[in-house]
């Protein structure tokens, strides 16, 4: 555990973290949203917040950025606690989409300018800021037109600059790139990464295991309001397996008999791929004392001795992916018992459940304070 003293006696040493949260509780009626969360945010990083749709993401952070009060536990930003001291934390914080409204009506550059103004900067220095973010943002050529004819990417990314105005300490990115296009999201990770070069610390939250494996230093993974989860990408994936095992037949007709043979001899999910010859297995970490070579081995030698021929054999690291599913699967493995008190169904019955592409939206706007 960590401590919990505040050293008041300063330096750069003991500088507080980004983010610190004991047992931050939001209840909606009976829902418990957000069920006791411990986070440790270090500043300078970029900190991946993971989970999938109604997991608690936006309450959480919604809560750190003082826009909806805790039902219990605490946090602190930069060593304010986000209830007595929230105008210190909202000094210090910027959230995308919120603090920032963007004006649909307005062009990009009349948007950043106004808001610049609103900032308290001078016609000039608001010009030069915006003009500069404009460019840096890629939208220098979408100046003139006004938001609401911006794609959905350069909307994201508008909204990203009009939150970085000021270069804030601390930058809360929900869901920063649902619903874009490949393309789009690279362009926000790039922003993302600039955006931590300068100092800022950023808490990202997604649901996409690869944005948090592109962008995050250390990743808490979430869901039914519980971190379940938490730890270096590298921490992470060493937590649940120690690899996935992809075999190449030579012959796509020994596919049946080889995925009997791993998943006999591995105890592992064996998943056949899109390629017929092709099939992966992932071990389970927990399972293998022996570790994920040791595995490996006895898995090449149990298909040779079935006389099938293998032409390919390759280990690898799980992906975020992997790691995700069997966090989630264990979890809703020992699901009932423990948690008992929520009861109702784990997707809370909310209004998100089904179609899992429509999330709330990460820009949007409730009425800010
Ligand atoms: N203002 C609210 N009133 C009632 N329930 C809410 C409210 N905001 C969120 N919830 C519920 O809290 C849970 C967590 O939601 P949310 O924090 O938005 O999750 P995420 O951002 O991870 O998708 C969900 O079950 C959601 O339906
Ligand atoms: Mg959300």
């Amino acid at each position: 555990m960590t401590t919990t003293d505040t050293d008041t006696t300063s330096g750069p040493a003991t500088d507080p973290p980004a983010i610190e949260t004991h047992q931050l509780v939001k209840v909606f009626g009976t829902n418990r949203a957000v069920d006791g969360i411990d986070l440790r945010v270090p500043a300078g990083t970029v900190y991946g917040v993971l989970g999938p749709n109604g997991a608690g993401k936006t309450t959480a952070v919604r809560m750190l950025a003082t826009l909806l009060r805790p039902d219990g536990g605490e946090a602190r930003v930069f060593g304010k606690d986000v209830v007595r001291d929230a105008d210190a934390v909202r000094a210090r914080v910027s959230l995308t989409g919120q603090y920032a409204s963007v004006d649909e009506d307005l062009t990009g550059a009349e948007n950043l300018l106004l808001l610049g103004r609103l900032l308290g900067h001078g016609k000039a220095a608001a010009r030069q800021r915006a003009a500069e973010l404009l460019e840096a943002f890629g939208l220098a050529d979408a100046a003139g037109r006004q938001v609401k004819n911006y794609s959905g990417g350069m909307r994201r990314r508008i909204d990203i600059a009009a939150s970085i105005l000021n270069t804030p300490d601390l930058l809360f990115l929900d869901e920063p790139t649902t619903g874009l296009d490949p393309r789009s999201r690279n362009q926000v990770w790039d922003i993302v990464r600039a955006v931590v070069a300068q100092g800022t610390t950023v808490l990202l939250t997604t649901q996409y295991l690869d944005e948090a494996d592109q962008l995050a230093a250390r990743i808490a993974v979430i869901d039914h309001g519980k971190v379940i989860a938490e730890g270096t990408k590298g921490e992470l994936k060493a937590s649940v397996g120690s690899g996935s095992v992809h075999v190449r037949l030579r012959e796509a007709g020994q596919r049946p008999a080889a995925e009997r043979v791993l998943t006999s001899v591995l105890d592992a999910t064996v998943t056949l791929d899109p390629d017929p010859v092709a099939l992966t297995a992932t071990v389970d970490g927990r399972a293998s004392e022996l570790g994920a070579a040791e595995e490996a081995a006895r898995a090449l030698a149990e298909l040779a001795r079935a006389g099938i021929a293998v032409d390919n054999f390759a280990l690898g690291q799980p992906s975020l992916d992997e790691v995700f599913l069997a966090l989630t699967d264990r979890r809703t493995g020992d699901g009932r018992d423990g948690a008992g008190p929520d009861g109702r169904g784990p997707d809370g019955g909310g209004p998100d459940g089904g179609d899992g592409t429509r999330v709330d939206d990460p820009t949007e706007r409730t009425t800010a304070r």
